[in-house]
């Protein structure tokens, strides 16, 4: 069952609700974050927080709580779930305001808190590997929307999934302005290319995900070489191994890209990988 949070008071989901004359509403003008919990305990909060006060502070949002008074929240919200394992997702808009663009005359922004449960993929696609296409959606340039603002404007990303839905694919790679490849619709892709773990510069226009941050960290654990690397599709047709990560995916093999079969899915590295994910998760260090 879900549970709720508005501006730190848990609540119904009768009760769950912001202004229509909220910008966050008109505008998608807010920011937001999406986390998971792990038997109670929220997987690199601090992290989480650390990215949406940095959201914030580029669009110019006065956070209406501190980053403490948020943490209290989520820990609220998460005690007040009946799972111990389920997803989270924090959202903070500009606030309520007149008709018309002019963020300057907007009150203190909303916090809501949602705890659910959240699948993006099917089992079949988690054990057997997904199906990703090309998406012709392009990712906005730094200078229009920098991708690591995770900002409630999706539409790109909405528009590439739904290009996968048309293919019946269960993802789609975005590609930056001068082609080469971003990230998926909601998660960060690494490919293997002989034994080297690569993934593309956030600065290539992606989110900077805080589950591709751990990756990389469990690589270089497991002394995998890893490499960041603009990639383009031809890199990902003849990847060795291909998988997303995201808090919402966790972590997703892939064995076919617009056609092309991968050869190893799940993969070796990838499954090394995966198999530490899933120790690090009794890890205290991965729950500051
Ligand atoms: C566009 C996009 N890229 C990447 C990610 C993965 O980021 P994280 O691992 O921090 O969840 C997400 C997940 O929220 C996302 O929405």
């Amino acid at each position: 069952m879900q549970s709720y949070s508005i501006n730190g008071v848990i609540c119904d989901a009768s009760e769950a609700k912001v202004p229509v004359n909220d910008h966050g509403f008109l505008y998608g003008d807010g920011v937001f974050e999406g986390l998971r919990f792990y038997n109670g305990r929220i997987l690199k909060l601090r992290a989480h927080l650390k990215r949406l006060v940095d959201s914030a502070k580029a669009l110019r949002i006065q956070l209406p709580m501190s980053a403490g008074k948020l943490e209290e929240a989520l820990l609220e919200v998460v005690a007040a779930s009946t799972h111990t394992d389920g997803y989270l997702r924090l959202i903070v808009t500009r606030g309520v305001g007149p008709l018309g663009i002019d963020p300057s005359h907007c009150e203190a922004g909303s916090v809501v808190i949602i705890a659910d449960q959240l699948k993006m993929v099917s089992e079949e696609a988690r054990d057997k590997g997904a199906r990703l296409i090309i998406s012709s959606v392009r990712q906005l340039a730094g200078d229009q929307l920098d991708s690591r603002i995770k900002s409630l404007n999706y539409l790109t990303q909405i528009m590439a999934k739904m290009e996968a839905n048309v293919a019946r694919a269960d993802e789609a790679v975005v590609l930056n302005q001068s082609g080469y490849v971003a990230e998926g619709s909601a998660d960060n892709i690494f490919i293997v290319t002989g034994d080297t773990l690569e993934t593309p510069p956030v600065t290539d226009g992606a989110l900077d995900g805080i589950t591709r941050g751990l990756i990389l960290e469990i690589a270089k654990n497991l002394s995998i070489p890893v490499r960041e690397r603009s990639l383009t599709t031809y890199d990902l047709y003849i990847a060795d191994e291909c998988f997303l990560t995201g808090t919402g995916a966790e972590l997703i093999p892939v064995r076919e890209i617009s056609d092309r079969q991968l050869s190893n899915t799940p993969g070796p590295i990838y499954s090394r990988i995966r198999e530490q994910f899933h120790r690090e998760l009794q890890n205290d260090a991965w729950f500051d």
